[in-house]
This record gives C-alpha cells, sequence and structure tokens, in this order.
C-alpha cells in the first residue's frame, strides 16, 4: 500500500539504451526502476534483439502517433491520437466502422417505488453507518490531469505502452490479455465464474434466466497491496453472455485494478476489457487492441484514479454504467456522472450482440501461491467486508438496464466468494444506497494458508 516513488521512463528515454543495446545483439537488462514496495517490476533479464524487434513492431502499431504528448508526475506518458487514428479501428470488422458522435439514449431512471413504503421505515433505521457514508463520499479525478494541459479537441487520450510493459508480460501474446492457461472448467458451487487458474473473487450476481441490457454501479478506490509482480487485484462490472464451460463467452468489463505486471507500479487504475472467446483469443485490456472506440478526450482508459480511500478516512469511489445502445447495439460505457468514454461497437460481439444473460459485480484477484502458501494480495481495502463503511471496500447503488432502456435497482442477486477465510462478501440493502455491497479482505491469515 501507499506512494510507490516509480518514475517510469519517458519512450525516448527508454529506447535509447535499447537502440545503443540492439548493435552488439542481446541485451542484459540492469536494475532500471527503483524496487519499491517490494516488488521487482524487472523480473525479466535477458532479451534478444528478435525479441525486441517484435515487440517493437507491435507498439508500433499500438501507439499511434500523437498530436501532442502530456507527462504525468505518475511516469505515464498519454499520448493525444486524433480520433480516427485510435487502435479500434484496425480490427478488421470495423474497417468501414463510422465512430458514433451523437451520444445514444442515456438509460432512464425508474421511480423508485418499492422503496417509498420503506421510506419510514428506513428514516427510523438510519444507522450511524448511513450517516457516516452520507459524510465524506467524495469524487476522484486522474493523475494526469494535474498536468493541466488537456487533449485538443477532436483527440483522445492514450495512455503509452513501453518495451518495459510488454516484458513483464508472460509473452508478447499475452501482452494486455487476462491469462486462461488452464482450461476452463465450471465448478458446481461456482456456476457464474470463469474459476481456475488462481483466479479467486468475491462477487454479487443477477440470476441466469434474465436478459439484461446493462449495469450500473458505484465503487469504492482503494490500493490493495500486491505480493508478487504477476498477482493483480481488481474490482469491477462484468457483462456477460454465452457459456460458461464453452469456448463462446461473450464479456465486457470495466473498473479499477493493481496490476503491477500490465503497468509497472502499484496504483489503482481504471480498466476496461473485453473478449468473445472466453478469454482466448480476441480481446484485450483498454486501448491494447483494436476493439473499443474512445470518444471521451478527458478520461484515459488504464490511468491511475486518485485520490483513493483510507482506513476510517476519506472515502473516494467512481460509477461506472455499461448498457446497450437500443437503435445501433453499440455498449457503451459511462464514467462518473455524465460522461461518456467511449463504446464497444456491435460488430465485436457473438452473442453480446442481443443481449447480456447475467452481470457481476466484486472483485477478483489472482493468487500465485508465492512461496507455497496462499498470497497476501488484498481485495478490494484488504479488510472484509463484516468491517463495514470507511473500512471494508464497497459497491453502492447497483443498477441493472432492462429491455426498454430503463435502469433499476438489482433486486434478488445471489453472491459467490470461493474461500470466505480469504476474501468475502456481504450484501445489504438500503433507501440511499439501494443494493449495495461490502467485499474484500487480505488474502493469506492464519485461516487463509
Ligand atoms: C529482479 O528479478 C531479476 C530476474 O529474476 C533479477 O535478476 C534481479 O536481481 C531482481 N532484482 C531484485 C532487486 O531482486
Ligand atoms: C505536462 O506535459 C508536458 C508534455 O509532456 C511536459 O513538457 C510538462 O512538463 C508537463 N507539465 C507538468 C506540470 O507536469
Amino acid at each position: 500500500m501507499g506512494i510507490v516513488g516509480i518514475r517510469k521512463r519517458g519512450f525516448s528515454e527508454a529506447l535509447l539504451p535499447l537502440v545503443v543495446a540492439v548493435l552488439f545483439g542481446s541485451i542484459i537488462f540492469v536494475e532500471r526502476f527503483k524496487i519499491a514496495s517490494g516488488l521487482n517490476y524487472t523480473n525479466y533479464r535477458q532479451v534478444s534483439t528478435l525479441r525486441l524487434e517484435r515487440i517493437q513492431n507491435h507498439l508500433d502499431k499500438i501507439n499511434k502517433p500523437p498530436v501532442i504528448t502530456i507527462q504525468s508526475p505518475d511516469g505515464d506518458i498519454i499520448d493525444c491520437v486524433h480520433k480516427r487514428k485510435q487502435p479500434a479501428l484496425d480490427h478488421p470488422l470495423l474497417k468501414n466502422h463510422k465512430i458514433q458522435k451523437t451520444p445514444p439514449e442515456m438509460p432512464k431512471m425508474v421511480k423508485k417505488q418499492a422503496l417509498k413504503e420503506n421510506d419510514e421505515m428506513n428514516r427510523n433505521n438510519k444507522n450511524e453507518d448511513q450517516v457516516k457514508m452520507n459524510m465524506n463520499i467524495k469524487g476522484t479525478w486522474q493523475m494526469w490531469h494535474t498536468n493541466g494541459t488537456r487533449c485538443p479537441k477532436g483527440t483522445v487520450p492514450i495512455r503509452r505502452s513501453t518495451v518495459h510493459d510488454v516484458l513483464r508480460a508472460k509473452s508478447l501474446f499475452d501482452f494486455g490479455k487476462k491469462q486462461r492457461k488452464f482450461d476452463l472448467h465450471r465448478r458446481s458451487d461456482a456456476p457464474d465464474v470463469v474459476s481456475g487458474n488462481g483466479h479467486e473473487h468475491a462477487i454479487a450476481y443477477t440470476g441466469t434466466s434474465q436478459e439484461v441490457f446493462g449495469a450500473k454501479a458505484t465503487i469504492n478506490v482503494w490500493d490493495p497491496s500486491i505480493q508478487v509482480v504477476n498477482e493483480f487485484s481488481l474490482s469491477q462490472i462484468w457483462i456477460l453472455s454465452g457459456s460458461f464451460d464453452g469456448s463462446d463467452l461473450n464479456s465486457i468489463e470495466a473498473g479499477w485494478q493493481v496490476s503491477p505486471e500490465l503497468y509497472g507500479d502499484s496504483r489503482p487504475r481504471l480498466f476496461t476489457y473485453w473478449t468473445t472467446d472466453s478469454y482466448q483469443a480476441t480481446g484485450c485490456y483498454n486501448l491494447l487492441c483494436a476493439g473499443f472506440v474512445q470518444t471521451n478526450s478527458r478520461i484515459a482508459i488504464g490511468a491511475a484514479i486518485s485520490p483513493v480511500s483510507s482506513y476510517s478516512g476519506n472515502q473516494y469511489d467512481v460509477t461506472i454504467l455499461i448498457w446497450k445502445d437500443p437503435k445501433l447495439g453499440n455498449w457503451w460505457m459511462g464514467f462518473g456522472d455524465n460522461t461518456l468514454v467511449g463504446y464497444w461497437p456491435a460488430e465485436l460481439f457473438t452473442h453480446l450482440a442481443d443481449h447480456a444473460t447475467m452481470v457481476e459485480w466484486g472483485g477478483e484477484v489472482v493468487n500465485t501461491r508465492p512461496s507455497g502458501v496462499h498470497t497476501a494480495t488484498q481485495m478490494g481495502s484488504g479488510h472484509f467486508a463484516e468491517d463495514g463503511f470507511g473500512k471494508a471496500s464497497y459497491f453502492r447503488n447497483l443498477e441493472i438496464v432492462d429491455s426498454d432502456n430503463s435502469l433499476s435497482s438489482v433486486h434478488g442477486i445471489s453472491t459467490l466468494a470461493e474461500n470466505t477465510n480469504c476474501y468475502n462478501i456481504k450484501s445489504l440493502y438500503n433507501n440511499e444506497w439501494g443494493t449495495y455491497f461490502y467485499y474484500g479482505g487480505p488474502g493469506n491469515n492464519p485461516k487463509c494458508p
């Protein structure tokens, strides 16, 4: 936890030694970054010239020529790229795609009839927790905004990928993807998650018989500590359709994540993900492959969120809405109250071209069992659900979008955590927060060996 004193090098600065070294055939990477928070971000050593060339070719494809470039204090380089030059349009299915300009019809809010009846009861029941909840919650911004420079009109901010970002991944193929090395298998007690491979969850989910056209939630932001570089901790919404035990699962995902492997630091970052084949060959995080079309010039996907919540202190949260435009079928993403970030074009999907069959909200970590025991990588705030507001992390105002494009509080959710001694979840309801839950945990502890 805490601030990590790492400054990644700029693109040209980082490349210079590589270019020089390429002349000598192979490269020994020396310690390039300060090791903070005990993580070794340079867990790679020798890189062949051929591999570097391949990596550079790939980076040349995904890093588009910027109109201007903005340096963030956390070391990120944000390229302001002309909208029509963004990576999405490299997708073979999007050759003739016309970038949407006019915003789609936002989902309508439904009157909370059922809640009114409970008003009296709720007022009387207003406990200390609820009063606290209303007091010190604040909105967040992105760290690169402190630079002061904005992306010009007609451009979108894109976090630049570096050679080091790729070298931390297992391979060039794995860069930007969620890893699914083992067979997906369906667990009878976990019908709704792609489990296995050390992925552990604490999630809430909707029933399977429903047709869903979107989901929304406000997510508490923390900076859980990660034990080893190739583990992560995330908190997100999943929009799903297809089979969990096949290879055709369609998933659209967004939230915040701490992933030292992907970003080279331990800050929580806004992220998106999509796949149409159960995390195999299609899709990726953020704009690391062609797919997601960005329309917003202020929000950079993959950029650090700031500030973050502190234990018994100020709480910060982000609101994420994902829904299908009923007219054109694109899945849009909203951030905060009224900001549209961009969309996943309808062309990308198979099952999700129609509707989602399930929504999940919650946390996921990877447990690689470093040193033979359960990882100490934290989920949420690192505290269990029962610790409540200001201590445990929360998702509040869980809502879904139905077939007539209206938002309503989700009812009848189920919850799941594979091992509640490591990470758990507790769902609740009140008038202000609608359906909400606390979730998370410390991972390794005497009960979670
Ligand atoms: C990080 O990992 C690399 C590769 O295993 C190793 O050579 C290097 O010494 C490690 N650095 C630290 C500080 O442990
Ligand atoms: C903002 O980014 C520009 C371009 O990279 C850089 O020259 C400048 O120093 C940055 N300003 C601040 C205040 O960080």
